[in-house]
């Protein structure tokens, strides 16, 4: 079996604590599995400025270009607020998704049948709720030219931001929401604005384009964005495999993130292009959650949205299906067992500490393998 090459960016406050219990489950998966994951370990964000004067070293730069996957905890803190804007911790992982090119972003947003009830929804509207958004991360109006603020001379300013897709940009992203369905329920929600921008207009044909090119067995829908973002929160379960630029993709990953419940519990991807040669993809798995200063040391900080990225890995970078489904669903056991950190706690729970709750999930895990 081919080596996997594992590249892991704990980074700063609680990215330590919940890569330690991603850790344990590789352990096991080498010596009970013979999965042959090979790790290797850098510096991203606070700590990286503490100890070289940047966000990420040009080594491990070279680290993550070559890894199978990168493995991405959270970075910042309140200790390098008053670091200069281009060394600031943000910068490494913006750094990384330029470099590896990561312009498809997922966002799963999956309802544990024992956190239904935590919804902001009534539980009958989230209780089995499985959806995928995939935004669009490098192009549209974070990037578009001009953006700027003019002087207008007359005692006002102008701010001007620019969104702009290029035929090839939303062909990719709408490949990758394609494919993905095809292993989903076999649908996808394009959602744009094309009553309102070209950009929109052109979104919608391309991606009609694509789907008729390459993938009509998969069902496809449009949606105009806010009509999108409304059915969300109506009828959330309609949906399988959202597709969407960077800009609405960024606001209804957030809405639909929290339909589902707590910070703690959301995994993500981002995703490159197919190398040419072996038709791998660059990856970088991440928690939506940040480093959490407030509870970082502390032995509390929920390890599931750390642990569900890495079973995205799993499944995204390896193809290790059967052993991701289980990783789930061993999360979804030790939930319905009642065992919960303290941004999940319920009456009745039983309350434990981020290394409890991993070894919670190793155990059934292993219970399913
Ligand atoms: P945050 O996500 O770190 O925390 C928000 C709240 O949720 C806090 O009360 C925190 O204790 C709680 N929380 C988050 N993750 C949790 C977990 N796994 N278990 C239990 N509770 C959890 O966002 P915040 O406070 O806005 O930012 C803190 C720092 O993190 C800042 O420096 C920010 O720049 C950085 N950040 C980094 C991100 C990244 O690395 N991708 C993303 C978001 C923020
Ligand atoms: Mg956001």
């Amino acid at each position: 079996m081919m080596a996997k090459n594992l590249f892991l960016l704990p980074g700063d406050g609680i990215g330590p604590e919940a890569m330690g219990e991603v850790r344990k489950i590789i352990g096991y998966m080498n010596s009970a599995m013979k999965a042959d994951f090979v790790l290797d370990e850098g510096l991203v964000g606070g700590c990286a400025y503490d100890a070289y004067g940047a966000a990420i070293s040009e080594e491990d730069m070279a680290k993550a270009m070559k890894a199978d996957a990168v493995l991405f905890g959270a970075v910042g803190g309140p200790k390098w607020d008053h670091v200069p804007y281009e060394v600031r911790p943000e910068a490494g992982l913006l750094r990384l998704r330029k470099d590896l090119e990561l312009f498809a972003n997922l966002r799963p947003a999956i309802c544990y049948p024992a956190l239904a009830s935590a919804s902001s929804l009534k539980p009958e509207l989230v209780e089995g709720l499985d959806i995928l958004i995939v935004r669009e991360l490098t192009g549209g109006v974070y990037f578009g030219e001009p953006k700027e603020i003019i002087d207008l001379g007359n005692g006002q300013k102008r701010g001007i931001d620019t969104q702009v897709y290029d035929t090839y940009e939303i062909e990719r992203i709408a490949s990758v929401a394609f494919e993905l369905a095809r292993t989903r329920k076999n649908a996808v929600c394009s959602m744009e604005k094309r009553n309102v921008m070209k950009s929109g207009v052109l979104w919608n044909q391309v991606v009609t384009e694509t789907h008729k090119r390459s993938y009509p067995d998969v069902k496809l829908e449009h949606m105009l964005a806010d009509a999108g973002g409304m059915q969300l929160v109506r009828q959330p379960k309609q949906f399988d495999v959202i597709v969407t630029d960077n800009l609405f993709g960024d606001m209804l990953s957030d809405v639909a993130a929290m339909l589902t419940g707590s910070l703690g519990m959301l995994p993500s991807a981002s995703l490159g292009a197919p190398d040419a040669k072996t038709g791998k993809r660059k990856a970088l798995y991440e928690p939506v959650h940040g480093s959490a200063p407030d509870i970082a040391g502390k032995g509390i900080a929920n390890p599931i949205a750390m642990i569900a990225s890495f079973a995205m890995c799993l499944r995204y970078s390896f193809n290790m299906v059967k052993e991701a489904d289980n990783l789930e669903k061993a999360i979804a056991n030790v939930l319905d067992q009642g065992i919960r950190t303290g941004d999940i706690m319920a009456e009745g729970c039983q309350k434990v500490g981020t290394s409890e709750m991993g070894d919670a999930i190793l155990k059934e895990f292993a219970n399913l393998s």
